[in-house]
This record gives structure tokens, C-alpha cells and sequence, in this order.
């Protein structure tokens, strides 16, 4: 079908606002499909180059870290993905998130909202007096004989005005629920990419002091937190990152803990 004159597609509209030498030049807008991730996927395999962006209006299977889903309503949101083919181990993959966090930190920040970052990889936004979740980054990489084939940078970010259902709306909140009116999700695409391409290339040649100096900018510190380990738990403070990027919590008796992973659950 013909586009309607006058027409301009997500295509032209996003290409016209980039500054970047690979990040979206290779780009795809979908109506909807089940994952921006898995979409991408399909189409590394097929020969994506380094940078190719897919986006969705909405996600059937949504999902985010720990298996999570991830709530994609149509229209109202960023929910993008983008391809890098790094020439790195496998090993320095875990600040990468880190280093996500911070781009998407900056651009918010930007656009008058003031995130802060959850390691390791929520986005989170002052709401009714406590912090709330308003986006998330899952990277997922595809492997053979060891080395890294491609890695899928996956983004959510909640931007119009979204009516979360009960469960979700105790601690999630929109761009579209604090600020009238709020970016446009275009706009905020152009400058993840734009700020995303310069950080990824400082990443890659300086490694993870890079990434942490930058999310350490707008961490989330301070509050108290339970991490289940294993068949035990850990109680403590948020205090800081340590070089590897694992999260350090000091408990009650003034010992640091490194937590490599798992889902950190914020005492209130
Ligand atoms: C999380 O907070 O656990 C991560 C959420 C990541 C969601 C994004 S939306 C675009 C991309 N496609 C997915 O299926 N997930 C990521």
C-alpha cells in the first residue's frame, strides 16, 4: 500500500534527526510483533550490520531480565533494540548495561526528567514521594565456539501516559504521567542513538572503568536492599559499584558485599 500523501514514515522522520555514523541507519519499524529483541535476532542472523534499530508500536511477548514480562501496550512507549557485533569477550559484556543506563539517564535528564539508575539495570523516575520504575534495558547475546556473534541491546521505556494495571502501578510510572506534555517517543529515539553511538565507541576502546564512571553519575545509592544469594540472603545498603561493575552492599555490621547478580528488592 502507498503511504497517504503527506506521509512521513518513522523511517524518514528518525533518519533526518540522526548524527550518527551506524546507530539506525539500518532501521525497521514494526506495528507490532512479539519481541524487539527476538525481531532482531532474526535479522542479525540474515546480516544486519552493526547498528541496525528495530522498533515496535507494541510487543506481544514483551520481556525483560530474570524472564520478566515486559508490559507493551501499543503506542504509548519506546521499545527498541539495537544490534552491535563488538569484537570483545564475553566477559566485558556485564558493564554494557551499565553503561545503557547512563545513555538513557542523559536523555531523560535532557528531556526535564530527573532517572536514576537501579543496578543493574532499571531506570527509575521520582513519583508519589518514592522512586519508580520507568524503563529497563535487557542485552542478550548470541554465541558460537565462545565468541560473541552479535549482542542485542533491548530498551523499554515507558513514555505517554500509561494507565499501569494494579500491581504494576505501585511501581512503575511514565514520562507521560510526570511531564505535560511528554517527549515524543522519535525524539527520545534520535537521542538514544545519537548519545549511545559516542558512549558504545568510548566503551569499546577504554572498557569498563568508562561504563561505570558514567552510570556511578546517576546511580541510585543509599537505600537498603535484599538480595536472595543461593539459600541465603543479603541484607544491606546500596553503597556503590566495584571496578567489576557488581553492586556493593554494606550490611548492618559495616561488611561489603559484591553481587554479581539476581534481583535486588528495595527495602521501603
Ligand atoms: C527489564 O527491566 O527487566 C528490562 C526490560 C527491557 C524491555 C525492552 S522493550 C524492547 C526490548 N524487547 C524486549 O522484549 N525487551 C526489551
Amino acid at each position: 500500500m502507498k503511504p497517504a500523501p503527506g506521509f512521513v514514515s518513522w523511517q524518514d522522520t528518525l533518519a533526518a534527526g540522526l548524527n550518527t555514523q551506524r546507530m539506525g541507519r539500518a532501521f525497521r519499524h514494526l506495528p507490532e510483533c512479539s519481541s524487539t529483541n527476538d525481531e532482531l535476532a532474526h535479522w542479525a542472523d540474515e546480516g544486519a550490520p552493526e547498528g541496525a534499530v528495530i522498533t515496535a508500536d507494541a510487543q506481544a511477548a514483551g520481556r525483560g531480565r530474570l524472564g520478566r514480562a515486559w508490559h507493551s501496550p501499543p503506542g504509548a512507549n519506546l521499545y527498541v533494540s539495537i544490534l552491535l557485533r563488538p569484537s570483545l569477550p564475553m566477559m566485558s559484556l556485564p558493564p554494557l548495561t551499565l553503561l545503557t543506563g547512563a545513555v538513557a539517564a542523559e536523555v531523560l535528564a535532557a528531556a526535564g526528567a530527573p532517572a536514576r539508575l537501579k543496578w543493574p539495570n532499571d531506570i527509575m523516575l521520582p513519583a508519589d514521594g518514592r522512586m519508580k520504575k520507568a524503563g529497563g534495558i535487557l542485552i542478550e547475546a548470541a554465541t558460537s565456539q565462545g565468541r560473541i556473534r552479535h549482542v542485542i541491546v533491548g530498551i523499554g521505556l515507558n513514555v505517554g501516559p500509561v494507565d499501569f494495571p494494579p500491581g504494576l502501578r505501585e511501581i512503575a510510572v511514565s514520562l507521560g504521567n510526570l511531564l505535560s506534555p511528554p517527549p515524543s517517543r522519535m525524539a527520545l529515539l534520535q537521542a538514544l542513538l545519537n548519545t549511545f553511538e559516542a558512549a558504545y565507541e568510548a566503551f569499546s576502546a577504554e572498557g569498563a572503568p568508562y561504563a561505570l564512571a558514567r552510570w556511578r553519575r546517576f546511580a541510585w545509592l543509599g537505600q537498603l536492599c535484599r538480595v536472595a544469594r543461593d539459600t541465603t540472603e543479603v541484607e544491606g545498603r546500596a553503597v556503590g559499584v566495584d571496578e567489576t561493575g557488581a553492586l556493593l552492599l554494606e550490611d548492618k555490621d559495616g561488611k561489603r558485599h559484591a553481587i554479581l547478580s539476581g534481583e535486588v528488592i528495595t527495602k521501603l
